[in-house]
């Protein structure tokens, strides 16, 4: 497995990863092109044999790391390719002395067992806050703890 950054030239293939994982949730694709053509934004790919088979979108800010979206593909699910992408922005973050947050369905069990495999804790909650009414799931990861 690789892990690397990715832009503009991507955009398609994310977008179709983010439409068949999200639906009518996704990103679009003129927001996913503001992303990959934005430094403020982190976009990695992890790929295998050169196909792309997972992303993460991460915006930094100037004391954290905030994972806006990621997902894989159907096929290569639970291989650990989003484990690692996670993993790499958490090292980044250490070097730049940043924290990683994220939001996460309540409902989105797979996810959240996955951030809480990989340290993150929750903060805080917001009800209702999705249009389903679902519970938003703010989490956090402190380099610091
Ligand atoms: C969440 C998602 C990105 C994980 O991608 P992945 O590449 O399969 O993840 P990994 O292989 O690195 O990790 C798998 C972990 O997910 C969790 N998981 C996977 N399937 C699960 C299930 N059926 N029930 C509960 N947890 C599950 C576990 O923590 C698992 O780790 P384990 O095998 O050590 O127990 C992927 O399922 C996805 O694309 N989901 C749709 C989009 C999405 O919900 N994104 C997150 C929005 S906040």
């Amino acid at each position: 497995m690789q892990i690397k950054k990715i832009d503009e030239s991507f955009l398609n293939e994310i977008y179709k990863i983010s439409f068949s994982e999200f639906c009518e949730e996704s990103y679009s694709l003129s927001q996913l092109k503001d992303c990959l053509n934005n430094k403020d934004y982190i976009c990695l790919g992890a790929f295998l044999n050169n196909e792309i088979t997972s992303y993460i979108i991460a915006l930094e800010t100037v004391d954290d790391i905030n994972i806006l979206s990621i997902a894989t593909k159907k096929e290569h699910k639970n291989k650990g390719f989003a484990s690692s992408l996670i993993e790499e922005i958490k090292k980044y973050a250490l070097n730049q002395k940043k924290s990683v947050s994220l939001e996460v369905k309540s409902k989105n069990i797979t996810a959240y067992n996955l951030y809480n495999k990989l340290g993150f804790k929750v903060i805080s909650k917001r009800l209702n806050y999705y249009k389903d009414k679902d519970t938003a799931i703010i989490m956090f990861f402190n380099l610091q703890q």
